[in-house]
């Protein structure tokens, strides 16, 4: 009896089955209900009664193989057929995976969206610049430090040192094209990335973006300037941020003033992020030089105007709490997709 289930039990193991026919004559041949398991179930009761247990343990596991060999040829011969026969239009697309927005075009965006509400327009100029539209026409002298190699990335075209260039220290180089091109009243704001030769840390980095603010029109004042300033601060941070503006130097402004907004993360309280002082520096501003205004044949004597800058990552920082600056451009998608919630 045992050589017999074991003769059946390689039959079963060695019979190969390609199409549902053979599959069919398979069930019969050992399944069906005169087939080999039913056959070998009928001699059981010729075992002596001492061999019964363990004969019927191994016709048990037997039957059990033969089955499950038919259920697994079962199911992989219908899905073949499934793919050759037809089209499954209830199927649902292909799964795309959807990216979330860089968080600096996401602050970008939103202070895009703030100044528009206010009637500015957005200008855009070329990232490598000619010493004029970064410096010159900014009423820099020409020994201002922050032409010196250490701040600014100089790149010389062919062999001639006249021919050079400078990639954008700042977006400011974008307010003179407009001024140069457009007459008073002025109204823009120029979002963009810009260079310094920096080393690369938590809190400097050799690129970064910038939104840079003219407004240039007949009576224009400072108190036009401050109001500005302020209505941006409560639409970013929220209706309680304060700002305070602190005297400061930029060739291109006079006077000038960097401005810092109350610490939103302890509401000026004091906390590690504003070193306990309350305040958190986001900007730079002033009323434009009107050497920078005649520099663009723009009289000094009819048009006053103010300008402002900030920097993008600066804001995201402080938006999102981001403490390192390489995180913004290293592309980790574990950082990344933290915003995927943010529009
Ligand atoms: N251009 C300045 C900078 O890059 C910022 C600034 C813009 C300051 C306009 C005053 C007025 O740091």
């Amino acid at each position: 009896m045992k050589e017999k289930i074991e003769a059946v039990r390689s039959d079963i193991a060695n019979r190969s089955i390609s199409n549902a026919a053979e599959l069919e004559s398979y069930r019969i041949e050992f399944l069906g209900s005169k087939g080999k398991m039913k056959e070998l179930f009928g001699e059981l009761k010729n075992v002596p009664n001492e061999q019964k247990k363990e004969v019927g343990q191994l016709l048990n596991e037997l039957r059990q193989l033969a089955q499950s060999k038919f259920d697994e040829l079962k199911e992989k011969l219908e899905e073949g057929s499934e793919n050759e026969d037809r089209l499954d239009l209830s199927r649902p697309e292909e799964f795309v995976p959807l990216g979330a927005r860089h968080p600096l075009s996401l602050v970008r965006a939103e202070i895009i969206e703030i100044f528009s509400r206010i009637g500015y327009n957005v200008s855009e100029g070329p990232e490598i610049e000619d010493d004029w539209h970064n410096f010159s026409a900014l009423n820099f002298p020409p020994e201002h430090p922050a032409r010196d190699m250490q701040d600014t990335f100089f790149i010389q075209k062919g062999n001639d040192p006249k021919e050079e260039f400078a990639l954008r220290t700042h977006t400011s180089s974008v307010q003179v094209r407009v001024m140069e091109t457009q007459k008073p009243p002025i109204r823009t704001i120029s979002p963009g990335r810009v260079y310094r030769n920096e080393a690369i840390s938590a809190r400097a980095h050799c690129f970064f973006h910038q939104v840079e603010g003219l407004y240039i029109d007949k009576d224009v004042s400072f108190a036009d300037l401050k109001q500005t300033l302020l209505y941006f601060a409560k639409e970013m941070f929220g209706e309680k941020a304060k700002i305070r503006l602190r005297p400061s130097y930029f060739p291109f402004t006079e006077p000038s003033a960097e401005v810092d907004v109350s610490c939103t993360i302890c509401n000026a309280k004091g906390c590690n992020v504003c070193k306990y002082t309350g305040w958190l520096e986001i900007l730079g501003c002033g009323m434009v030089d009107p050497n920078v205004l005649e520099a663009s044949k723009i009289d000094s004597k009819v048009y006053s105007g103010f300008a402002f800058g900030m920097g993008v990552e600066r804001i995201a920082q402080l938006k999102y709490r981001v403490n390192d600056l390489r995180l913004y451009s290293e592309n980790d998608v574990r950082f990344l997709n933290q915003f995927k919630a943010a529009f």
